[in-house]
Protein backbone atom coordinates (compact mmCIF):
# COMPACT_ATOMS: atom_id res chain seq x y z
CA UNK A 1 0.00 0.00 0.00
CA UNK A 2 1.58 3.32 -0.79
CA UNK A 3 1.81 6.61 1.32
CA UNK A 4 2.43 9.89 1.47
CA UNK A 5 3.32 12.41 4.05
CA UNK A 6 3.12 15.65 3.70
CA UNK A 7 3.07 19.05 6.05
CA UNK A 8 -0.80 20.21 6.31
CA UNK A 9 -2.50 21.89 3.71
CA UNK A 10 -4.35 25.24 3.69
CA UNK A 11 -7.01 26.08 1.58
CA UNK A 12 -6.62 29.47 -0.29
CA UNK A 13 -10.12 29.94 -1.59
CA UNK A 14 -13.24 28.29 0.24
CA UNK A 15 -16.59 28.95 0.91
CA UNK A 16 -17.96 27.96 4.25
CA UNK A 17 -21.57 29.49 3.84
CA UNK A 18 -23.64 30.53 6.94
CA UNK A 19 -25.70 29.16 9.65
CA UNK A 20 -26.74 25.52 9.42
CA UNK A 21 -24.89 25.07 6.17
CA UNK A 22 -21.80 26.12 7.90
CA UNK A 23 -22.53 24.11 11.10
CA UNK A 24 -22.51 20.71 8.53
CA UNK A 25 -19.66 21.07 6.18
CA UNK A 26 -16.81 23.24 8.49
CA UNK A 27 -15.78 19.73 9.66
CA UNK A 28 -14.81 18.75 6.02
CA UNK A 29 -11.95 21.22 5.60
CA UNK A 30 -11.14 22.27 9.92
CA UNK A 31 -10.43 18.27 9.98
CA UNK A 32 -7.49 17.86 7.77
CA UNK A 33 -6.67 21.73 6.61
CA UNK A 34 -4.56 24.35 8.36
CA UNK A 35 -6.17 27.11 7.53
CA UNK A 36 -8.39 28.14 4.50
CA UNK A 37 -9.02 31.83 3.33
CA UNK A 38 -13.20 32.33 3.67
CA UNK A 39 -14.67 33.95 1.16
CA UNK A 40 -16.77 36.65 1.89
CA UNK A 41 -19.58 36.44 -0.27
CA UNK A 42 -21.87 35.80 1.91
CA UNK A 43 -26.19 36.77 1.27
CA UNK A 44 -25.01 39.75 3.08
CA UNK A 45 -21.23 40.24 2.26
CA UNK A 46 -18.26 40.71 4.18
CA UNK A 47 -17.98 44.67 3.78
CA UNK A 48 -16.51 46.08 7.26
CA UNK A 49 -14.59 44.74 10.00
CA UNK A 50 -17.71 44.47 12.36
CA UNK A 51 -19.15 41.93 10.17
CA UNK A 52 -15.55 40.02 9.00
CA UNK A 53 -15.59 39.57 13.59
CA UNK A 54 -19.01 38.42 13.80
CA UNK A 55 -18.26 35.89 10.66
CA UNK A 56 -15.29 34.66 12.10
CA UNK A 57 -16.81 34.44 15.56
CA UNK A 58 -19.82 32.26 14.36
CA UNK A 59 -17.15 30.22 11.99
CA UNK A 60 -15.19 28.96 15.17
CA UNK A 61 -18.08 28.32 17.47
CA UNK A 62 -19.23 25.79 14.29
CA UNK A 63 -15.98 24.28 14.75
CA UNK A 64 -15.17 20.41 16.20
CA UNK A 65 -14.15 20.77 19.56
CA UNK A 66 -10.52 21.18 20.35
CA UNK A 67 -9.90 21.99 16.20
CA UNK A 68 -7.14 23.93 15.52
CA UNK A 69 -8.48 25.12 12.63
CA UNK A 70 -7.57 28.74 11.49
CA UNK A 71 -10.44 30.63 9.20
CA UNK A 72 -8.44 33.78 7.45
CA UNK A 73 -11.15 36.12 6.90
CA UNK A 74 -11.47 38.62 3.69
CA UNK A 75 -13.00 41.72 3.22
CA UNK A 76 -15.46 42.06 0.06
CA UNK A 77 -14.82 45.20 -1.94
CA UNK A 78 -17.58 47.23 -3.28
CA UNK A 79 -17.56 50.70 -5.14
CA UNK A 80 -18.24 52.07 -1.47
CA UNK A 81 -15.54 50.42 0.49
CA UNK A 82 -13.51 52.48 3.28
CA UNK A 83 -9.86 52.86 2.79
CA UNK A 84 -9.25 53.54 6.58
CA UNK A 85 -11.69 50.52 6.97
CA UNK A 86 -9.77 48.23 4.76
CA UNK A 87 -5.85 48.86 5.75
CA UNK A 88 -7.30 49.28 9.43
CA UNK A 89 -8.77 45.73 9.03
CA UNK A 90 -5.82 44.23 7.66
CA UNK A 91 -3.12 46.29 10.32
CA UNK A 92 -5.09 44.47 13.06
CA UNK A 93 -5.11 41.06 11.47
CA UNK A 94 -8.68 40.96 10.97
CA UNK A 95 -8.80 40.94 6.89
CA UNK A 96 -5.94 38.54 6.01
CA UNK A 97 -6.87 40.12 2.21
CA UNK A 98 -9.58 41.63 0.36
CA UNK A 99 -11.37 40.09 -2.30
CA UNK A 100 -12.75 41.44 -5.52
CA UNK A 101 -15.90 40.41 -8.05
CA UNK A 102 -16.81 42.68 -10.79
CA UNK A 103 -20.41 43.13 -10.11
CA UNK A 104 -22.77 39.73 -10.59
CA UNK A 105 -19.58 37.68 -12.11
CA UNK A 106 -21.16 34.97 -9.85
CA UNK A 107 -23.19 33.60 -6.63
CA UNK A 108 -23.85 36.21 -4.78
CA UNK A 109 -21.41 39.16 -6.05
CA UNK A 110 -24.58 41.67 -7.18
CA UNK A 111 -22.28 43.96 -4.37
CA UNK A 112 -19.50 43.85 -6.29
CA UNK A 113 -17.17 46.44 -8.16
CA UNK A 114 -19.07 48.00 -10.97
CA UNK A 115 -15.91 50.19 -12.20
CA UNK A 116 -12.74 48.73 -11.24
CA UNK A 117 -10.87 51.62 -11.88
CA UNK A 118 -12.54 53.14 -8.88
CA UNK A 119 -10.78 51.22 -7.14
CA UNK A 120 -7.40 51.95 -7.86
CA UNK A 121 -6.55 54.32 -4.99
CA UNK A 122 -7.81 51.27 -2.99
CA UNK A 123 -5.56 48.97 -4.60
CA UNK A 124 -2.28 51.83 -4.00
CA UNK A 125 -2.95 51.06 -0.52
CA UNK A 126 -3.26 47.69 -0.64
CA UNK A 127 0.29 48.04 -2.49
CA UNK A 128 1.77 50.24 0.22
CA UNK A 129 0.48 47.93 3.23
CA UNK A 130 1.23 44.39 1.45
CA UNK A 131 -2.41 43.64 1.62
CA UNK A 132 -3.16 40.54 -0.68
CA UNK A 133 -5.73 41.14 -3.57
CA UNK A 134 -7.91 38.36 -4.45
CA UNK A 135 -9.32 38.22 -7.83
CA UNK A 136 -11.94 36.71 -9.09
CA UNK A 137 -11.29 37.19 -12.59
CA UNK A 138 -14.27 36.98 -15.11
CA UNK A 139 -15.68 40.11 -17.02
CA UNK A 140 -19.64 40.39 -16.87
CA UNK A 141 -20.25 42.45 -19.97
CA UNK A 142 -23.05 40.09 -21.74
CA UNK A 143 -21.89 41.13 -25.30
CA UNK A 144 -18.70 38.46 -23.99
CA UNK A 145 -18.58 34.65 -24.71
CA UNK A 146 -19.29 32.85 -20.98
CA UNK A 147 -16.64 30.75 -22.06
CA UNK A 148 -14.13 33.86 -22.80
CA UNK A 149 -14.43 35.82 -20.00
CA UNK A 150 -11.45 35.11 -17.76
CA UNK A 151 -9.20 35.41 -21.40
CA UNK A 152 -10.94 38.80 -21.99
CA UNK A 153 -10.63 39.91 -17.51
CA UNK A 154 -7.02 39.25 -18.02
CA UNK A 155 -6.44 41.47 -21.07
CA UNK A 156 -8.69 43.95 -19.89
CA UNK A 157 -8.56 44.62 -16.22
CA UNK A 158 -5.55 42.58 -14.89
CA UNK A 159 -2.97 43.33 -17.29
CA UNK A 160 -3.59 46.97 -16.48
CA UNK A 161 -3.75 46.40 -12.66
CA UNK A 162 0.10 44.40 -12.44
CA UNK A 163 1.66 47.00 -15.06
CA UNK A 164 0.07 50.08 -12.69
CA UNK A 165 0.74 48.35 -9.41
CA UNK A 166 3.62 45.78 -10.21
CA UNK A 167 4.33 45.51 -6.50
CA UNK A 168 0.86 44.29 -5.16
CA UNK A 169 0.29 41.44 -4.19
CA UNK A 170 -2.47 39.55 -6.31
CA UNK A 171 -3.61 36.03 -6.83
CA UNK A 172 -6.10 35.01 -9.56
CA UNK A 173 -8.87 32.96 -8.18
CA UNK A 174 -9.43 29.49 -9.59
CA UNK A 175 -7.70 29.80 -12.77
CA UNK A 176 -9.75 27.93 -15.86
CA UNK A 177 -7.50 28.32 -18.88
CA UNK A 178 -3.96 28.42 -20.35
CA UNK A 179 -4.07 31.82 -20.79
CA UNK A 180 -4.12 32.66 -17.27
CA UNK A 181 -1.29 29.94 -16.93
CA UNK A 182 0.91 31.64 -18.72
CA UNK A 183 -0.10 35.41 -17.16
CA UNK A 184 0.31 34.14 -13.66
CA UNK A 185 3.87 32.90 -14.71
CA UNK A 186 4.63 35.98 -16.78
CA UNK A 187 3.71 38.39 -13.85
CA UNK A 188 4.86 37.67 -10.64
CA UNK A 189 1.16 37.26 -8.87
CA UNK A 190 0.00 34.02 -7.81
CA UNK A 191 -3.44 31.38 -8.81
CA UNK A 192 -5.23 28.91 -7.27
CA UNK A 193 -6.44 25.79 -9.35
CA UNK A 194 -9.20 23.68 -7.81
CA UNK A 195 -9.94 19.92 -7.95
CA UNK A 196 -12.76 20.28 -10.30
CA UNK A 197 -10.93 22.47 -13.18
CA UNK A 198 -8.53 19.25 -13.08
CA UNK A 199 -10.58 16.80 -13.75
CA UNK A 200 -13.28 18.44 -15.31
CA UNK A 201 -13.66 20.02 -19.07
CA UNK A 202 -16.91 21.69 -20.39
CA UNK A 203 -17.94 18.36 -21.75
CA UNK A 204 -19.18 17.29 -18.11
CA UNK A 205 -21.99 20.02 -18.13
CA UNK A 206 -23.58 18.69 -21.02
CA UNK A 207 -23.86 14.53 -20.19
CA UNK A 208 -27.43 12.64 -19.73
CA UNK A 209 -28.93 16.67 -20.14
CA UNK A 210 -27.73 19.55 -18.67
CA UNK A 211 -26.17 18.50 -15.46
CA UNK A 212 -25.49 21.89 -13.12
CA UNK A 213 -23.63 19.60 -10.59
CA UNK A 214 -20.71 20.74 -13.02
CA UNK A 215 -21.35 23.89 -13.39
CA UNK A 216 -19.09 26.34 -11.65
CA UNK A 217 -17.95 29.47 -12.54
CA UNK A 218 -15.58 30.34 -13.65
CA UNK A 219 -17.27 27.73 -15.98
CA UNK A 220 -14.77 24.46 -16.76
CA UNK A 221 -13.37 25.28 -20.77
CA UNK A 222 -12.29 23.15 -23.31
CA UNK A 223 -9.80 20.25 -22.76
CA UNK A 224 -6.28 22.06 -23.97
CA UNK A 225 -7.44 24.37 -20.58
CA UNK A 226 -7.68 21.69 -18.64
CA UNK A 227 -4.57 19.99 -19.96
CA UNK A 228 -2.61 23.36 -18.81
CA UNK A 229 -3.98 23.46 -15.35
CA UNK A 230 -2.67 19.61 -14.71
CA UNK A 231 0.54 20.89 -15.96
CA UNK A 232 0.38 24.39 -13.88
CA UNK A 233 -0.62 22.86 -10.71
CA UNK A 234 1.78 19.83 -11.01
CA UNK A 235 4.60 21.33 -11.65
CA UNK A 236 5.50 21.91 -7.90
CA UNK A 237 5.86 26.38 -9.65
CA UNK A 238 5.48 28.59 -6.30
CA UNK A 239 3.12 30.62 -7.68
CA UNK A 240 0.59 28.03 -8.36
CA UNK A 241 -1.06 26.38 -4.98
CA UNK A 242 -4.17 24.29 -3.30
CA UNK A 243 -7.32 26.50 -3.53
CA UNK A 244 -10.68 24.33 -3.10
CA UNK A 245 -13.64 26.85 -4.19
CA UNK A 246 -15.31 24.08 -2.64
CA UNK A 247 -18.73 26.36 -2.97
CA UNK A 248 -21.68 24.07 -1.48
CA UNK A 249 -25.53 24.60 -2.54
CA UNK A 250 -28.49 22.71 -1.28
CA UNK A 251 -29.71 19.99 -3.78
CA UNK A 252 -33.25 22.34 -4.20
CA UNK A 253 -31.53 25.01 -5.17
CA UNK A 254 -29.10 23.30 -7.78
CA UNK A 255 -32.35 21.98 -8.88
CA UNK A 256 -34.69 25.12 -9.10
CA UNK A 257 -31.75 27.75 -10.46
CA UNK A 258 -28.78 25.61 -11.76
CA UNK A 259 -26.84 27.73 -9.44
CA UNK A 260 -22.83 28.15 -9.52
CA UNK A 261 -20.72 26.32 -7.51
CA UNK A 262 -19.00 22.82 -6.90
CA UNK A 263 -18.98 21.31 -3.48
CA UNK A 264 -15.87 19.34 -2.81
CA UNK A 265 -14.31 20.01 0.66
CA UNK A 266 -15.02 15.89 1.30
CA UNK A 267 -12.97 14.88 -1.22
CA UNK A 268 -10.88 17.83 -1.99
CA UNK A 269 -7.34 16.05 -0.61
CA UNK A 270 -7.70 12.89 -2.93
CA UNK A 271 -9.28 14.36 -5.99
CA UNK A 272 -6.03 16.41 -5.88
CA UNK A 273 -4.05 13.27 -5.16
CA UNK A 274 -5.40 11.15 -7.84
CA UNK A 275 -4.66 14.30 -10.39
CA UNK A 276 -0.84 14.50 -9.34
CA UNK A 277 -0.19 10.46 -9.46
CA UNK A 278 -1.64 10.01 -13.04
CA UNK A 279 0.76 12.96 -13.81
CA UNK A 280 3.19 11.01 -11.62
CA UNK A 281 4.12 14.00 -9.61
CA UNK A 282 3.26 13.07 -6.25
CA UNK A 283 6.71 14.32 -4.89
CA UNK A 284 5.18 18.09 -5.87
CA UNK A 285 1.79 17.11 -4.25
CA UNK A 286 3.05 19.12 -0.56
CA UNK A 287 4.37 22.28 -2.37
CA UNK A 288 1.27 22.68 -4.33
CA UNK A 289 -0.52 22.26 -0.79
CA UNK A 290 1.16 22.85 1.75
CA UNK A 291 4.32 25.21 1.01
CA UNK A 292 3.60 27.35 -2.30
CA UNK A 293 0.84 28.94 -0.36
CA UNK A 294 2.44 30.13 2.91
CA UNK A 295 5.32 31.34 0.73
CA UNK A 296 3.25 33.04 -0.85
CA UNK A 297 1.18 35.01 1.92
CA UNK A 298 5.07 35.20 3.87
CA UNK A 299 3.55 32.96 6.41
CA UNK A 300 4.72 29.45 8.17
CA UNK A 301 4.07 26.19 6.45
CA UNK A 302 1.93 24.42 9.02
CA UNK A 303 3.90 22.35 11.43
CA UNK A 304 1.40 19.20 12.27
CA UNK A 305 1.40 16.85 9.31
CA UNK A 306 -0.87 14.85 7.55
CA UNK A 307 -0.56 10.97 6.45
CA UNK A 308 -2.03 9.69 3.08
CA UNK A 309 -3.03 6.37 1.87
CA UNK A 310 -3.56 5.18 -1.58
CA UNK A 311 -6.91 2.70 -1.22
CA UNK A 312 -10.10 2.65 -2.61
CA UNK A 313 -12.38 5.76 -1.71
CA UNK A 314 -15.80 5.47 -2.02
CA UNK A 315 -17.34 8.63 -2.08
CA UNK A 316 -20.78 9.09 -0.55
CA UNK A 317 -23.48 10.64 -3.18
CA UNK A 318 -24.50 12.76 -0.91
CA UNK A 319 -23.97 14.92 2.09
CA UNK A 320 -26.71 15.16 4.33
CA UNK A 321 -27.76 18.43 5.92
CA UNK A 322 -29.15 17.69 9.47
CA UNK A 323 -30.62 19.75 12.29
CA UNK A 324 -31.85 18.46 15.51
CA UNK A 325 -30.91 15.28 14.23
CA UNK A 326 -33.34 15.32 11.27
CA UNK A 327 -32.19 15.60 7.37
CA UNK A 328 -33.23 18.67 6.36
CA UNK A 329 -31.49 18.90 3.42
CA UNK A 330 -28.42 17.70 1.20
CA UNK A 331 -25.50 18.48 -0.91
CA UNK A 332 -23.89 16.56 -4.15
CA UNK A 333 -19.98 16.45 -3.10
CA UNK A 334 -17.68 16.34 -6.24
CA UNK A 335 -16.83 12.79 -7.32
CA UNK A 336 -20.33 11.84 -5.82
CA UNK A 337 -20.49 7.63 -6.20
CA UNK A 338 -17.42 7.38 -7.71
CA UNK A 339 -14.19 5.34 -5.88
CA UNK A 340 -11.22 7.26 -5.91
CA UNK A 341 -8.03 5.63 -5.53
CA UNK A 342 -6.45 7.58 -2.24
CA UNK A 343 -7.86 8.68 1.10
CA UNK A 344 -6.88 10.61 4.21
CA UNK A 345 -5.31 8.94 7.03
CA UNK A 346 -5.55 11.34 9.53
CA UNK A 347 -2.95 13.99 10.90
CA UNK A 348 0.61 12.59 12.32
CA UNK A 349 3.27 14.29 14.71
C1 LIG B 1 -18.99 30.35 -5.77
C2 LIG B 1 -20.13 30.31 -4.77
O1 LIG B 1 -21.07 29.52 -4.94
O2 LIG B 1 -20.09 31.07 -3.80
N1 LIG B 1 -19.41 29.70 -6.97
C3 LIG B 1 -18.61 29.17 -7.92
O3 LIG B 1 -19.14 28.74 -8.94
N2 LIG B 1 -17.32 29.09 -7.78
C4 LIG B 1 -18.55 31.74 -6.03
C5 LIG B 1 -17.26 31.89 -6.77
O4 LIG B 1 -16.17 31.65 -6.25
O5 LIG B 1 -17.30 32.24 -7.95
ZN1 LIG C 1 -15.03 30.88 -4.97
Amino acid sequence: MKTLTIIKPDDWHLHLREGLVLKNIIHFTSEFFGRAVVMPNTKTPITSIERARYYKKSIVEALPESSKFEPLMTIYLTDDTDKEELINGFKNNIFFAAKLYPANATTNSSYGVKKIENLYKIFESMQDNGMPLLIHGEVTDSEVDVFDREEVFIDKELSQITKRFPKLKIVLEHITTSYAVDFVQENNIGATITPHHLHINRNAMFFGGLNSDFYCLPVAKRENNRLSLRRAATSGKKCFFLGTDSAPHLRKWKAFCGCAGIFNSPVAIESYLTVFEEEDALDNFEKFASLNGPNFYNISPNLEKLKLVSRPNKVKEFIDVVEDENIVGQIKPFHAGEILRWQVEGIVN
